[in-house]
Formats: C-alpha cells, sequence, structure tokens
C-alpha cells in the first residue's frame, strides 16, 4: 500500500527539524552579537524576537523541500535562518501599537511590551537585514536573494500587511489576496530556498511553489479560525486584535463552516501538487494535514 501522511511521525519530525533549526538561529545571533559596534539590548530583542517559543514552521518547510528533492537538510539550514529571521521581524513589527497592537505573543509580552517600540522596530530592522545575509549563503547567491526579496517586498508579504492594515478587502476574494501575500508568499520562499539548496529541477520547484502558495492560504484561514472562538453557528467572534482593528478575516466574511471548508478544499489542493515529487514529500503531505487538522480546531497553536 502507498504510504500516507498518516503513516509519518510528525510530531517527532517537526521536533527534530526544530531542534537543528533553534541550533542554527541560536549560532546566528551569537555571531551577530559577537560582531563589535552590535549593541547588547539589541542583540537581547533580537535573540527575544526570534527564540523561545513558535513553530519553526518556516524552517521546517524549508528542511524538508531541500529533503523532497534530494538533498541533504543541513544545506537547507542557511535558508531556514533567513526565512525564520524574517518571520520573526514581521511579528515584531506586526504588533507594534501602529499595526496589531498586540501585548502578548507566543505567551510572553511583545517584543515592543519587553524592550519599548523604539528597539523592537531597530530589533525588526536588523533581522529583516541580516536575514539576505543568510539567504545569500545559497547558491546561486541572486537568485535566493531575489526570491528571498519578492516574497518578504512590497508585491509579497509587506504589500499583503499594507492591505490588511487598510481594512480594504472586502470580499472573499480580496481577504484571500492579502492572505497569499502576507502568509503564503513567505511559506513559498521557504520552500524555494530548500529546492536551491538541493539544487532542485524546475518542475520539482514549481510543484513545492504551488503546494506552499496553497498550505500558507490555508494556514492563515486557519489562524483565523483559531482566533475566532464561538458558535459555530454564528459568525466568528473575532480577536480582541481584530475587532479593535475591525479586520475581515474570511470567517467573519464566510462564517466559521464555510472557511473550514475552504481550508479543507485548498489543503486538496496542497496535496495534489506534491503528486509529482516522490515519497520523499511524504513529510510535506503531513504538514499540509497538521494545517487542516489546525483548522478544525484540534490543533491549537
Ligand atoms: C503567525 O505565524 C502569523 C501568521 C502568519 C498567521 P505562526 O503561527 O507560524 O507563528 P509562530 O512562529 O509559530 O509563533
Ligand atoms: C501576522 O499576521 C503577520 C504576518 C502574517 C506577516 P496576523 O496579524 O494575521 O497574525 P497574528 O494573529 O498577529 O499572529
Ligand atoms: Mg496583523
Ligand atoms: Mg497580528
Amino acid at each position: 500500500m502507498k504510504p500516507d501522511a498518516s503513516d509519518f511521525d510528525l510530531q517527532s519530525a517537526l521536533t527534530d527539524w526544530r531542534k537543528l533549526a533553534d541550533q542554527a538561529l541560536s549560532q546566528a545571533l551569537d555571531a551577530i552579537a559577537a560582531t563589535p559596534g552590535c549593541p547588547a539590548k539589541l542583540a537581547e530583542a533580537m535573540r527575544y524576537a526570534v527564540l523561545g517559543g513558535g513553530k519553526r514552521l518556516r524552517p521546517a518547510l524549508c528542511l524538508a523541500a531541500c529533503r523532497a528533492c534530494g538533498g541533504d537538510a543541513s544545506k537547507a539550514l542557511d535558508g531556514a535562518v533567513a526565512v525564520e529571521f524574517v518571520h520573526a521581524y514581521s511579528l515584531v513589527h506586526d504588533d507594534l501599537p501602529a499595526m496589531d497592537d498586540d501585548d502578548f505573543r507566543r505567551g510572553r509580552p511583545t517584543c515592543h511590551k519587553q524592550f519599548g517600540e523604539a528597539l523592537a522596530i531597530l530589533a525588526g530592522d536588523a533581522l529583516l537585514t541580516h536575514a539576505f545575509e543568510f539567504a545569500a549563503r545559497i547558491p546561486p547567491a541572486q537568485a535566493a536573494v531575489h526570491l528571498l526579496a519578492q516574497a518578504a517586498g512590497a508585491a509579497g508579504m509587506v504589500g499583503g500587511q499594507v492591505n490588511d492594515v487598510d481594512g480594504q478587502a472586502l470580499s472573499l476574494e480580496a481577504v484571500e489576496s492579502v492572505h497569499r501575500r502576507k502568509t503564503a508568499c513567505m511559506m513559498e520562499a521557504s520552500v524555494g530556498l530548500g529546492a536551491l539548496a538541493a539544487n532542485a529541477d524546475e518542475k520539482q520547484t514549481e510543484a513545492l511553489t504551488s503546494y506552499a502558495a496553497a498550505l500558507g492560504l490555508a494556514f492563515q484561514i486557519a489562524d483565523d479560525l483559531l482566533a475566532h472562538e464561538g458558535d459555530a453557528s454564528e459568525l466568528g467572534r473575532p480577536t480582541d486584535s481584530d475587532q479593535k482593528q475591525d479586520r475581515r478575516t474570511h470567517p467573519r466574511l464566510a462564517g466559521l463552516d464555510a472557511s473550514r471548508e475552504r481550508v479543507a478544499e485548498i489543503i486538496d489542493e496542497a496535496l495534489e501538487s506534491l503528486r509529482v515529487l516522490g515519497p520523499e514529500a511524504l513529510p510535506l503531505r503531513a504538514l499540509a494535514t497538521f494545517v487542516a487538522r489546525r483548522a478544525e480546531g484540534s490543533i491549537d497553536d
């Protein structure tokens, strides 16, 4: 019988990937902190923003994509650091009073609550900048840097954040466009850097990219679903921050059931994209199943 995602022990794989990623992230932060001229409090705020919580989903995608293309996961560690640095910076800035104005993240005070707004903004700036240093270690460097810049930049994550904050996404289509840019683009970059590290061919890279585009969209809808606790017969009750910002989320527009169905549909698309890859893609199938279960509410982080 063909192995399927349920045969794969995702929890232990996630733990392994997380360990590998945390080690690489910690080393990267140590090296930055040890550079003469780096203020100790900046290094501390950067470390706080990156470590001490978080699922390391993007590093996992980067490492698993590399493996799925026959590469050794250790080759993708610089890519894993690059995408998690961008992710951590995006969360620090996302939590600021000018944006979502959140006081807690990963079960502790947000970076600006802990270190003040100026240092939090600057820690985010430094993480974004150093992300490119790590991306450039993946050959060919020009392709790696281009890929990360497109995903994180104006037509990618930052563009999505702009349209999320401006609250103009009034249709489901517009909300999904925001999700694709603010969340899915960085997941595409994660598998993209993994694919580069494995010297993947075009067909493999295309398959991984459409997988991550679908996974990212589903992940953001699942995230909004988790934030909308409440009676399944009603439209979701938004979290404080969504309510404060009058954010148009998928469940607020479509309703909880329709959003859950949409996640299932998109996850099927993600799995379909993986068909051209061999059994080495099993961990990626398992990750997609994980996101689907998250949307059903059976996983709460
Ligand atoms: C949170 O991402 C922001 C979204 C894109 C929904 P994660 O849920 O991956 O955050 P951490 O890294 O695990 O904290
Ligand atoms: C987080 O988005 C930031 C990015 C996706 C870049 P959200 O505002 O939707 O996520 P949480 O709820 O703060 O984690
Ligand atoms: Mg936000
Ligand atoms: Mg937020």
